[in-house]
């Protein structure tokens, strides 16, 4: 048998394995959606970003954290509210009046005293929960994840979050336990969870005017969790792109000095 041979076979046998093992699993897969930061070119929409913020802040900060971000990201370049004419978004005016809705407890003060002000743009987006317990305490024994990286965290990524959003209502199959406080959602793995569903009709009134529909919702924070957990990716995605081109120009080069260097010779 040739190394080729075995490799196929060891391929196929590779296959076979995942096959039951993957139906195993009881969770659905996630359901297929396109999204404009997808493929070596994608690049966020700005207003579904713009959009998600909205249903983040107003519905989901609630009980989930955005750790590792600060309020400013959201004028980075590549960020919701990027402004070119203001590359350092502590000065954008959006970021500055967003930062400005969230008290903040700072301190202590000269007297040792903690207090409350204003938000700004370099603090970090506030926590729900003052700690874990208070975070499980409300919420049936679970912890709502810190959502910054969910969409990296999570198998499925962004079409797995999105469906999982839209994946509550289904009927309950006999032989899953539904305990009080907890949901039936087929996308979890498991079909279990302490999350209610959270997407309705009319949930949110988007600034844009864009009609609030639980798809709309849960495709416009998806990709906003998707630029949480990837803020760079634009610019990773040009670097990428101004690395090729040079190694294209390089290849050109190197063969027009290979066809240079031996052009004398006889072959
Ligand atoms: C009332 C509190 C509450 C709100 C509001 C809420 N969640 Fe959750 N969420 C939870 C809890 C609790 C869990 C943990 C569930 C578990 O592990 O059983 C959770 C888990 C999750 C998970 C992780 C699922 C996994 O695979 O582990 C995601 C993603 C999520 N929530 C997204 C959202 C989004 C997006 C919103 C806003 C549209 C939102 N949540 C609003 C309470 C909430």
């Amino acid at each position: 048998m040739n190394m080729l041979n075995r490799l196929l076979i060891a391929v196929a046998g590779a296959a076979a394995l995942a096959g039951p093992a993957l139906a195993a699993e009881e969770a659905h897969a996630p359901e297929p959606h396109t999204w404009a930061f997808e493929g070596p070119f994608g690049q966020y929409d700005k207003q579904a970003l713009q959009r998600g913020f909205q249903v983040y802040q107003q519905v989901c900060s609630v009980c989930h954290a955005l750790d590792f971000m600060s309020l400013r990201n959201l004028g980075e370049e590549g960020g919701p509210f990027y402004d070119p004419e203001y590359p350092n978004p502590n000065d954008n005016p959006i970021v500055r009046a967003i930062a400005a809705e969230y008290m903040i407890t700072d301190g202590p003060d000269e007297f040792g005293e903690m207090f409350e002000r204003a938000g700004r743009p370099a603090d970090d987006f506030p926590h729900p929960y003052p700690n874990e317990r208070a975070a499980s305490a409300a919420n049936g024994g679970a912890i709502p994840p810190n959502l910054s990286l969910i969409v990296k965290a999570r198998s499925g990524g962004a079409e797995y979050i999105r469906s999982l959003l839209l994946g509550y209502g289904e009927e309950v199959p006999e032989d899953v336990n539904v305990r009080p406080g907890q949901y039936y959602n087929p996308y979890f793995p498991g079909g279990v969870l302490a999350m209610p569903p959270q997407l309705y009709e009319g949930l949110v009134e988007y600034a844009d005017g864009t009609e609030a529909t639980p798809e709309q919702m849960a495709h416009d924070v998806t990709a906003f969790l998707a630029w949480a957990s990837e803020p760079h990716m634009e610019a990773r995605k040009s670097m990428g792109f101004m690395v090729l081109i040079y190694l294209f120009i390089v290849c050109v080069l190197v063969w027009l000095a290979y066809r240079q260097v031996w052009s004398r010779v006889q072959h």
